[in-house]
């Protein structure tokens, strides 16, 4: 079950956190797996850690903002089977305080770039009358989270995109699903906790632990085991939805 044999797979900020895992999960089912990120060393080693397990991966340095970059990058892989729309960026702050340039950084990053990658892959897909798709949202689509206005806004945008792609290609048999974690232990999260709470690294690691019913922040890998599932041929007849992997945030707090 879950075979990934023969299928190559595209995976946005591959190099770490979330994407890594995929893409380490998705090379052990015998996926060929393409990660495209700016952080060439990191990149690097995730494709070496996985081929000295003996499976498929190769790192090409590529800023998902630039789309002829992504462009050029994606026209050299023969067939592209699944894309995972996953490489994003923080920011903290409301509506009142997030300045122009924020914001459009984090437009730029995780909307403009997931777009790019959109409009780059689709038409590959439709050739070959087939494809997976899966976005990165986040429970900050769903409930806005404290304090992130444009990260909760591009998030709701990845939502918007994933409806709108799954309904227009449903005759060239391409899928688009999207999934929306909570707080997950990633570089990601220790990023934001040292650059916005500095000297208190510890109590916000526990308070962002707590803040979710489970009581602990969720791990890649098992992120990566829901991504499997949307992205293999078992889930055939799932399209045009978001899965939430939250610990019981959206649901189950109060
Ligand atoms: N970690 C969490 O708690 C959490 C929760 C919900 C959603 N998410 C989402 O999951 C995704 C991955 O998060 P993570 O925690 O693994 O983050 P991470 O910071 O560990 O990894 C993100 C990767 O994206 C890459 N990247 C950034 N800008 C890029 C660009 N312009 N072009 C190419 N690559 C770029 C980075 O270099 C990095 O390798 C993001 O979209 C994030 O919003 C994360």
């Amino acid at each position: 079950m879950f075979s990934l044999k023969n299928k190559n797979v595209v995976i946005t900020g591959g190099a770490s956190g979330i994407g890594r895992a995929i893409a380490v999960l998705f090379a052990s089912q015998g996926a060929s797996i393409y990660i495209i990120d700016v952080d060439v060393q990191a990149g690097e080693a995730t494709a070496e850690a996985i081929k000295k397990d003996g499976f498929n991966a190769q790192f090409t340095l590529c800023d998902i903002t630039n789309l002829d970059a992504v462009t050029a990058v994606f026209d050299k892989i023969s067939d592209i089977d699944i894309l995972i729309n996953n490489a994003g960026v923080a920011h903290v702050g409301n509506a009142s305080n997030t300045l122009p340039a924020d914001f459009q950084r984090v437009m730029d990053i995780n909307v403009k770039g997931a777009y790019n990658c959109l409009h780059a892959v689709i038409p590959l897909m439709q050739r070959n009358k087939r494809g997976a798709i899966l976005n990165t949202a986040s429970i900050a689509a769903h409930v806005g989270i404290t304090n992130r206005f444009a990260y909760s806004a591009s998030k709701g945008a990845i939502y918007a995109m994933t409806m709108s792609v799954a309904r227009d290609y449903l005759a060239d048999n391409i899928r688009c699903n999207s999934i929306s974690p909570a707080r997950v232990h990633t570089p990601f999260v220790d990023g934001f906790i040292a650059k916005n709470y500095p000297g208190r690294e510890a109590e916000m690691f526990k308070e962002l632990s707590d803040s979710q019913p489970i009581k602990r922040m969720g791990t890649p890998e098992e992120v990566a085991m829901l991504a499997l599932f949307l992205c293999a041929d078992e889930s055939a007849f799932i399209t045009g939805c978001d899965y939430l992997i939250d610990g019981g945030f959206v649901h189950l707090n109060n």
